[in-house]
């Protein structure tokens, strides 16, 4: 391993007066951090995708919210209310596929209640939006760690966007299990799909475990099916977005695909979140709201002319994998494997952990 510790996504500038984070739309040309002071500054970041993952745009957003706020510490109690709820929507409102976006500003928001004066409640959101970062940092973790006895040794393992320490406050989440792996010596080759139109694959992925001395091919998405003829995939582990009662996941365009391959060639499919990216509100993936994107970041691809300049083009963010593709979703808790026997649906009670691993976790103190 080159780099023992994974790049730090989002933090607090060494001040604590801004949202610190990695300039993603720069990698892997420049790695450069950039400072946000403002709520608009990371609603632009969020949306421009400088900052990007469902848990790092939670952590990001809950993080926008405190450092607006101080800025408004002085505004009468009213002014300072109307102030932090228009923030926390503008906030809300920058992404609207992942969830993890909408539930790290209402539990930074929420923090308010029942606090005195408005420095209290500046004081009060910065340590909530502090124990998300914190909290994300150790469910990676725990996921890496749950996700661990799906990866045999010497794996061939497809990914793929990024799920890894770039879109989270620790190691990934799809990426845990690789970077706990590689940590005690094992060995596994990765294969990141590059993830058109915006390359998260190649652009971040293949990045962050190049520095980390992990073994990463980097292919073009339409490789995915000849390497799973060939034989040369044994899993493939992706992340989440928002995942649905029923266990339906919404992640980056191109999951649904892989899926379908992976059941055609009788390849294992795992998704790995953490329970923040967890929708119990909504029934299946079919009410999830799918994000579309400019057509320019695909007619105009980094900046050349990558179709005719007018074309019609559709460019949605995310699609839905049914739950009945999915063999496991891995979160801080365990291994979820579907209820039923027709595979249709996920129970994430505590409960529902098979009993070995639960017996594991619980031992080592791992299940909430
Ligand atoms: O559009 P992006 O780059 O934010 O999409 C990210 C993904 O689809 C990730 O797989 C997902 O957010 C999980 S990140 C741990």
């Amino acid at each position: 391993m080159r780099h023992v510790e994974p790049p730090e996504a989002v933090r607090w500038a060494a001040d604590g007066s801004g949202v610190d984070i990695i300039d993603q739309t720069l990698l892997p040309e420049s790695e450069r951090r950039i400072t946000l002071g403002t709520a608009d500054s990371v609603v632009e970041a969020i949306r421009s995708m400088r900052v990007r993952g469902a848990p790092a745009i939670g952590i990001a957003a809950a993080m926008g919210l405190v450092v607006e706020m101080s800025r408004h510490v002085a505004d009468p109690p009213e002014a300072f209310a109307g102030r932090l709820r228009q923030a926390a929507a503008a906030l809300r409102r920058a992404r609207p596929t992942a969830v993890n976006l909408a539930w790290a500003v209402d539990r930074t928001a929420a923090a308010v209640a029942d606090v005195e004066d408005n420095a209290a409640a500046v004081r009060a959101m910065r340590e909530e939006a502090t124990r998300i970062l914190t909290e994300d940092r150790e469910m990676c973790r725990r996921i890496g760690e749950a996700a661990l006895e799906l990866v045999p040794e010497d794996a061939g393992i497809l990914t793929h966007c990024n799920a890894g320490a770039l879109a989270t406050g620790g190691i990934g989440t799809a990426l845990a299990p690789v970077y706990i792996a590689a940590s005690r010596g094992r060995t596994a080759r990765v294969f990141a799909c590059e993830t058109r139109p915006l390359l998260q694959g190649s652009r971040l992925t293949a990045w962050e475990l190049e520095r980390a001395g992990v073994d990463v091919t980097v292919i073009p998405d339409s490789v995915a099916g000849t390497l799973m003829a060939g034989g040369r995939i044994d899993l493939v582990i992706v992340g989440a977005d928002r995942i649905a009662a029923n266990g339906d996941v919404a992640n980056k365009i191109g999951t649904y695909g892989l899926a379908v391959l992976a059941a055609h060639h009788d390849v294992p499919f795992y998704v790995a979140a953490p329970t923040s990216t967890l929708d119990p509100a909504t029934a299946t993936g079919a009410d999830i709201i799918i994000e579309v994107r400019d057509a320019d970041e695909v007619r105009r691809g980094f900046g050349r002319l990558t179709a005719p300049a007018d074309v019609a083009v559709f460019s949605p963010a995310f699609d839905i994998t049914p739950a009945s593709l999915i063999t496991a979703i891995i979160t801080e808790r365990g291994i979820h494997r579907p209820s039923d026997r027709s595979g249709t649906g996920f129970d994430f009670r505590e409960g529902t952990v098979p009993h070995r691993v639960a017996e594991r976790c619980t031992a080592t103190g791992q299940t909430k």
